[in-house]
């Protein structure tokens, strides 16, 4: 058993400083604290389900990973990498990221519980639409946009944000999630050691080919930076339906991504063209926002976003998607 919740309580008559009182650590959890529903999600090593806790009968999402699948790939250090940067998110306090409140293994998995997302992925939501307003546009983008000020603060860059990772909680508000692809950045300035980028370049490339920035393809090495392209691509997808770079083949995505070669159709909204055209910048400390000390001021000042109230977005009622 857990010594710490049954130490009994210290006398303390003396001038000695009070002990601790006892910490009541919750018990370690298992599967059988669960109802397992339906699978909502499946990754390349794992799969969410659905789930409910039998004692409080919330509904929650629980990441299975099995444990054989990830020791065959190698991908030891990523689950570590996801356990650890969800910790410093839910511990954090930030909005806009999925929690994490408990993770357990049995013989076989890897368990993650997480906060579930009732309106899932972004995705469907843009494709149902065929594309976003303005409005709605304006304002997932100024969720994302507070939500990656929240990681620089942490130090933490996602290196794989799209719209699959970033899901709808039963507000319609953003839950950024699968932390799998992401680093702690462990001195400012940069970026990632030796070990990362070797790792990246045996694994070809980390992240999904259409949001991947232009540094993660050639130096292997990410800022945080690396996400403000991604929300360039994010922004230009709400607003057009398409991601900027698309082909055939990987390949030729990333061709596109080095040469910047992208368009944007007839029609665009000039002020959501102009806000793209300084994210998607192939020198990463060119790009709007990079040299911004704290947070993201530069971003937030653009014309795109006038009207925003940055401060109290978690609080107001999204516009409609439809
Ligand atoms: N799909 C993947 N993760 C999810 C979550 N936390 N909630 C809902 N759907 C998901």
């Amino acid at each position: 058993a857990c010594p710490s919740r049954t130490a009994a309580p210290q006398m303390n008559g003396t001038s000695q400083p009070p002990q601790q009182q006892p910490q009541h650590t919750p018990a370690k959890k298992t599967p059988r604290d669960f109802i397992f529903g339906k699978v909502i999600g499946e990754g390349s090593f794992s799969t969410v389900y659905i789930a409910k806790d039998i004692h409080n009968r919330k509904e929650l999402a629980i990441k299975v990973c099995d444990k054989r699948h990830i020791l065959r790939e190698h991908k030891e250090e990523y689950i570590k990498r996801e356990k650890d940067v969800l910790n410093i998110v839910s511990n954090s306090g930030a909005p806009f990221f999925v929690k994490l409140f408990a993770t357990f293994q049995d013989a076989t998995r890897l368990y993650f519980v997480l906060t579930y997302a009732k309106h899932g992925e972004l995705l469907p939501h843009i494709n149902r639409v065929g594309s976003f307003d303005m409005a709605c546009s304006r304002f997932y983008a100024a969720e994302i946009l507070v939500a990656l000020e929240h990681l620089k603060r942490l130090n933490i860059v996602h290196r794989d944000l799209k719209p699959e990772n970033i899901l709808l909680d039963e507000n319609m508000h953003i839950l950024i999630t699968d932390f799998g692809s992401s680093k702690i950045m462990t001195n400012e300035n940069d970026t990632n050691d030796e070990d990362d980028r070797s790792r990246a370049r045996k694994n070809s490339f980390v992240g999904t080919a259409q949001y991947v920035s232009p540094e993660l393809l050639t130096a292997k090495t990410a800022s945080t930076s690396s996400d403000l392209w991604a929300l360039g691509c994010i922004i230009y997808q709400m607003v057009s339906g398409l991601p900027p770079f698309r082909s055939g083949s990987e390949f030729l995505i990333f061709k596109q991504i080095m040469n910047l070669n992208y368009e944007f159709p007839d029609g665009f909204c000039p002020i959501a063209k102009d806000l793209i055209e300084k994210l998607l910048v192939l020198e990463p400390y060119q790009r709007l926002g990079a040299t911004d000390e704290v947070g993201y001021p530069s971003i937030r000042q653009h014309n795109f976003f006038q009207g925003i109230d940055f401060e109290t977005l978690q609080n107001q009622t999204p516009p409609l998607i439809y």
